[in-house]
């Protein structure tokens, strides 16, 4: 798809308003976070080269950005840490517009100068955002003159920010976007085979449909995490106390459990309670007792996904394969993002979890890309048309 870059956008003189993907996970509190509980600013730090060069060439940024999904106006979802951060990223003040729409906001956009940067509260505390909603598309659009979308994680949703404000103003994808849509694009169309992926992470009901279209691509899928544990069960094993989703078991069975290229979990990390203390054992597959839950891959699962990874080509991850934020559950994850960094292959990680993971180990210099998406990533891999995506091609 041939879309619409920065370089054709006069951004001198200009209100640019800037859709960044600034949903960032935060450490678990129970009190209206602070820029210090942001966990990972890794959707930050990615957009600020972008935001420097709107600068440099004129432009006045005008950012908008949603976090989490609020039901109206959330304080414990305002993106006051967000525009504390981004300040700090930045090495300059950020002004913080407390609402993306109204009188005031539109007062403080019309009398920005040069230099200047705004950071607009979550624009998903109007419904109008989600609604994609005409009239909320417009007093948007009133506040800038050019629309750039840096939003990758976003483009697979049909919001008023993301394919609303293209419809009404000049508009361009920036460069992060650009750079995602090559490197997911080498993965997608033309891999070096053979192409491994590699899907762990909680849920197989967000996953499963990924699971299901990846199979005909790949050469190798190779499972773990919590989303095993429910096509394990579903495969007739007991697992124990292990987190299950219940009400997969019967989706999943449409799932190709008996394709060679499928690897699941030969052994398991298993453990009475989610606790750093717990005592834990390694057992095979078919031997789970009833008081026990699976919290991570076994050493003979870590020996298996590491030989393939490193014979892989082509190596795409997404998940983590046990509990990992507690060190007893970690092995299996850092096992395999150290098998990705060290392999030969052209290397594609994407996720939140992910992403942090091979940060947390220092192993981003390693791998070929790191996607800013989660779910926009899958969708983008699997083929599906996205909207957003849709909304800044030429015409
Ligand atoms: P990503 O953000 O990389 O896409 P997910 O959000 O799907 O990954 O999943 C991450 C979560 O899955 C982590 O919080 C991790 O603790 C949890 N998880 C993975 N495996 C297990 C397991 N065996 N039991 C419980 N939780 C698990
Ligand atoms: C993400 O975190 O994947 C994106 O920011 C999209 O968020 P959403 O799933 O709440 O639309
Ligand atoms: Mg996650």
């Amino acid at each position: 798809m041939d879309l619409l870059t920065i370089n054709q956008l006069e951004l001198e003189g200009k209100r640019v308003l800037l859709r960044a993907d600034f949903n960032v996970p935060f450490f678990r509190i129970d009190r209206i976070p602070t820029e210090a509980d942001i966990s990972d600013d890794f959707r930050i730090r990615s957009a600020v080269p972008t935001i420097k060069l709107i600068i440099e060439r004129g432009g006045i940024p005008i950012i908008l950005a949603h976090l989490g999904r609020p039901k109206g106006k959330e304080l414990s979802l305002s993106l006051v840490p967000v525009a504390g951060r981004l300040s700090r990223l930045l090495g300059q003040n950020v002004i913080f517009a407390e609402d993306c729409i109204g009188v005031r906001v539109k007062e403080l956009c019309a009398e920005l100068k040069k230099g200047d940067v705004v950071l607009l509260e979550n624009i998903r505390f109007h419904e109008g955002e989600e609604n994609n909603n005409t009239g909320f598309a417009k007093e948007l659009a009133s506040l800038g003159d050019v629309y750039i979308n840096e939003a990758f994680g976003d483009v697979h949703r049909a919001h008023a920010s993301i394919v609303g404000l293209p419809a009404l103003l000049p508009h361009a994808a920036g460069p992060l976007m650009i750079r995602e849509i090559e490197a997911l694009s080498r993965l997608k169309d033309n891999p070096a085979r053979p192409l491994v992926a590699v899907m762990g992470g909680a849920k197989i009901s967000t996953k499963i449909d990924f699971l299901e279209k990846f199979l005909p691509w790949v050469d190798s899928l190779l499972l773990g995490g919590a989303l095993a544990s429910t096509l394990v069960k579903a495969q007739g094993y007991n697992i124990g106390k292990s987190f299950a989703e219940e009400s997969m078991l019967e989706r999943v069975n449409t799932f190709d459990f008996k394709s060679p290229k499928v690897h699941m979990p030969s052994d398991v990390i298993v453990a009475k309670e989610a606790s750093p203390i717990a005592k834990t054992e390694v057992r095979k597959i078919n031997e789970i007792r009833d008081d026990e839950s699976i919290f991570d891959i076994g050493p003979e699962t870590r020996k298996i996904f590491t030989k393939i990874i490193g014979e892989s080509r082509t190596v795409f991850w997404n998940g983590p394969m046990g509990m990992h934020e507690i060190p007893s559950f970690a092995k299996g994850t850092e096992t395999v993002a150290e098998a990705v960094a060290l392999s030969e292959a052209f290397s594609v990680v994407g996720g939140g979890d992910t992403t942090v993971i091979i940060e947390r180990l220092y192993l981003d210099h390693y791998i070929e890309f790191i996607s800013t998406g989660g779910g926009a990533m899958l969708e983008f891999l699997c083929g599906q048309k996205l909207p957003g995506l849709l909304a800044l091609a030429k015409k």
